[in-house]
């Protein structure tokens, strides 16, 4: 019985339903699982219950309104980095005031619509983005909320395009840095320092980074609050899945340090939790269209490509495979490849599969954060269908591409 996760009390679904949705969807269709998201906002929620705090889904890890609609009507909040995000969060129904703004390179565009929308705080990166923001507040007349995003030099052991936390990155800037830029606008007209964050990477497994960089930044809370009124910490997303095993990470042991040490300060804590939300609650569903062998090697060729879920390619991502009806015989390794033009459109390399024949399914589990929002039309592929399953019933939330979208803004 395929499920969208392994993880115990999952929601399963067999694999009849999903032969069902691939024939009445085609493939590759992206299926999530909305007990699944849910009940990973709520672990969060629960283990913060007895602090001030809010869940801010990144939205980045899957921009789905389907499924940010059913976020906010959770009650959650939302990081987002783009003028995009904000308008996707605002169509589904999510609370602006309830929304935090992070990325380096905010436009005065995407500024001007995220004041507009009245959104909780900004995540400042650099003196000159903050100097703009002043300007656009005043401009506005209107007083903006930031938090500086520090760069607490913290190394997070995952994999080096997902690492975030060290001096040599882009993002945040250095304590010292952060405190004079503090310092600067403590006393401006339209700028309110509400808050300090940071965000140390993603797909991390262990609690112990977490703990450092809050022990970097704590000293930095107790010497501002000296002077700004700082009320929440932003401690960013980054907690990982098991890919290997679908066995489900707990995310106490990542809070534990926090609750500790913020109990008793008053701040709001606040989370950019995405790959725990969505990851193991998706799945992408793939065709095979061929199997090829060639010199020693032999590729099992599905329709699905790297322009689906990029994510092997990109970060040498695992993702767990596996044929929805495996058909009796030995396993052997094969090479699981897309129809792209580029030889780093795989799913896996020499992986054990059970035989599989063309017209089999395979399931690609744990795809639902960073499959379809990585997507693209590269090869001019149009992007793959989305199903959510809720309450044992399965809804289109969004429809195949089709040739005349791929097209249609090109004059
Ligand atoms: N907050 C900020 C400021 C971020 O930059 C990110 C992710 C998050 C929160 C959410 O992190 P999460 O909880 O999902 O780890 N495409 C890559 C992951 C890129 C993460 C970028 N930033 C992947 O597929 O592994």
């Amino acid at each position: 019985m395929p499920q969208i996760s392994k993880r115990q009390n999952s929601g399963s679904i067999s694999a009849r339903q999903l032969e069902i949705l691939a024939r009445r969807h085609g493939t590759p269709l992206y299926v999530y699982d909305w007990e699944e998201i849910a009940r990973a906002w709520r672990e969060f929620d629960q283990e913060l219950s007895d602090l001030p705090h809010l869940i801010c889904a990144a939205v980045k890890a899957n921009a789905n309104l389907a499924l940010l609609g059913g976020l906010a009507k959770l009650g959650s909040g939302f990081d987002i980095v783009s003028g995009g995000e904000l308008a996707r969060v605002l169509r589904a129904g999510g609370a602006a005031n309830r929304v935090v703004f992070s990325g380096v390179g905010k436009t005065r565009d995407e500024m001007d619509a995220a004041l507009q929308a009245g959104v909780l705080l900004f995540n400042i990166e650099s003196a000159p983005e903050l100097a703009l923001l002043e300007a656009r507040a005043r401009a506005r007349r209107q007083t903006a909320a930031f938090g500086i995003r520090v760069n607490p030099n913290i190394a997070a052991p995952t994999h080096p395009h997902i690492a975030t936390g060290l001096h040599r990155h882009k993002f945040g800037l250095a304590a010292p840095a952060a405190l004079a830029l503090y310092e600067k606008y403590r006393s401006s007209r339209w700028l309110r320092a509400r808050g300090l964050s940071f965000h140390i990477g993603s797909q991390i497994l262990d609690p112990r980074p977490f703990a450092a960089a809050l022990a970097k930044v704590l000293p930095m809370i107790r010497h501002l609050r000296q002077f700004v009124p700082l009320g929440y910490l932003d401690i960013g997303g980054g907690l990982g899945i098991d890919y290997r095993h679908g066995r489900a990470v707990p995310v106490g042991p990542f809070l534990m340090p926090l609750k500790k040490s913020l109990a008793a300060s008053g701040l709001t804590l606040l989370l950019e939790p995405g790959r725990r939300l969505f990851a193991s609650a998706g799945l992408l569903l793939t065709r095979v269209l061929y199997i090829k062998d060639n010199a020693r090697r032999r590729f099992v060729i599905v329709d699905a490509g790297h322009n689906d879920l990029i994510r092997p390619a990109f970060y040498d991502a695992w993702h767990r495979i596996a044929p929805l009806r495996p058909r009796p015989g030995a396993a052997r390794r094969v090479d699981i490849v897309g129809p792209i033009c580029e030889t780093a459109d795989f799913f896996a390399l020499e992986r054990p599969l059970a035989p599989v024949r063309a017209g089999d399914l395979l399931a690609i589990y744990d795809a639902g954060a960073y499959g379809f929002s990585l997507s693209s039309n590269y090869n001019a592929r149009p992007r793959a269908a989305e199903v959510l399953l809720e309450n044992g019933r399965a809804r289109l939330i969004r429809r195949r591409e089709t040739y005349a979208d791929l097209m249609a803004p090109e004059i």
